[in-house]
């Protein structure tokens, strides 16, 4: 079972509110998908994640492949139950993280040989077996074993690349035989615009229940990507989500809600409570500052999660400074809830017409710089 229905197209923008049913649940779109990466989403528990307010959670079949092994999820009754989450759950197809992670990974038409970043063995990971992990995992919504341009390839480059995946997504059709699961083609293109079309219309040719835009957030100038993801996402099936990967800043997600794209996912909220870095309403804050050491203020009195509602800034930082995991809990817990929030605000408006006119505020701590 799969279904997205849109409920209300945005009068203001290409914006729409909607909703994606899986066997495992609905999901309200548009969507941030946390990123759980090695079956946990770092520090949180699922039942925090529920608090947050998080529908659906990604995965990656990569690391769960190499590490604990996709049989032995499989024996333990899937991914869901290993990892005690009962929603939905979307899993990257490998195709990014083989690249990402391995300087060495070798393309053939047959799929990529790599090196694990583990103990240094030699795996060979083509469409078929990605699919083949991605069904042992069992999760709601799979993706297509893609290669992921590089930002600096040429036009020659980029178009023989785009025209593997589309050669590997139709063998990931092929190879796709589990019932209840959903597999999403990802147009590819590169920095051209002329050939994300091209990549577009292949993918949709192929013909999927879900498209996602991959290749962008990958080292290119943030302009750049929004021209790309305006460009793309006009040209996918208005029927059909639209997921934009590895996106983004909070200011993006709103740029490119209004683009008409209905799923987000990134590791910016996790990553960055890592490192202390924090989303509040009023900015960003970085919570290793010595200007918190006596602050008895919750972090975002406007944030209703279980961080800000029991604990103060002092004690935030204390935990940081004193590197105690119980910060990394706690940051973690606030910038999922924030992001939650911030795409329940989004879809709020979307639902009232009103205009999607706001943004992220500049950063509390001054001199604070990056995403
Ligand atoms: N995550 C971020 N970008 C990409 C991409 O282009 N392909 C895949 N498979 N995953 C991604
Ligand atoms: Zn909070």
């Amino acid at each position: 079972m799969f279904e997205f229905e849109i409920q209300k197209q945005h009068t203001a923008s290409r914006a729409r509110l909607g909703a994606v049913t899986t066997v495992h649940g609905t999901i309200h779109t548009p969507a941030f998908m946390p990123v759980g990466t090695q079956a946990t989403v770092k520090a949180l528990s699922p039942e925090d994640l529920k608090d947050c307010g998080a529908e659906i959670i990604l995965g990656n079949t990569y690391h769960l492949y190499l590490r604990p092994g996709h049989k032995l999820i499989e024996q333990l009754g899937g991914l869901h139950r290993f990892m005690n989450w009962d929603r939905p759950i979307l899993t990257d197809s490998g195709g990014y993280q083989v690249f990402s992670l391995n300087d060495l990974a070798k393309v053939t038409e047959d799929g990529v040989t790599f090196r694990s970043h583990l103990d240094g063995s030699l795996h060979l990971l083509s469409p078929e077996l990605a699919v083949e992990i991605q069904q042992a995992l069992g999760a709601d919504i799979i993706m297509a074993f893609d290669e992921p341009t590089p930002p600096d390839a040429s036009e020659t480059q980029t178009l023989k690349s785009l025209e593997l995946s589309t050669r590997w997504a139709a063998r990931c059709r092929q190879a796709h035989t589990r019932a209840g699961q959903t597999l999403f083609g990802i147009v590819q293109g590169g920095m051209f615009k002329s050939l994300r079309t091209e990549s577009a219309r292949q993918t949709i040719d192929l013909g999927f229940k879900g498209y996602a835009i991959g290749g962008l957030s990958v080292g290119e100038e943030k302009g750049v990507m929004l021209e790309l993801a305006e460009h793309t996402a006009p040209l996918l099936p208005e029927e059909a989500p639209r997921y934009l990967m590895g996106v983004g800043t909070p200011d993006d997600l709103i740029d490119c809600v209004k683009m008409g794209i209905d799923m987000f996912d990134c590791v910016l909220p996790t990553r960055n409570a890592r490192n202390g870095t924090l989303y509040t309403s009023r900015g960003k804050v970085n919570i290793r500052n010595a200007r918190h050491r006596s602050s008895d203020l919750p972090l975002d009195p406007e944030c209703a999660c279980y961080t800000c509602t029991h604990y103060s800034r002092a004690y935030l930082r204390h935990l940081y400074v004193a590197d105690e995991i119980f910060a990394m809990r706690l940051n973690s817990l606030h910038n999922i809830a924030f992001f939650q929030t911030w795409m329940s605000g989004i879809r709020r408006a979307i639902a009232d017409g009103r205009p999607l006119d706001w943004r992220f505020p500049e950063s509390e701590d001054s001199g604070n710089n990056g995403s």
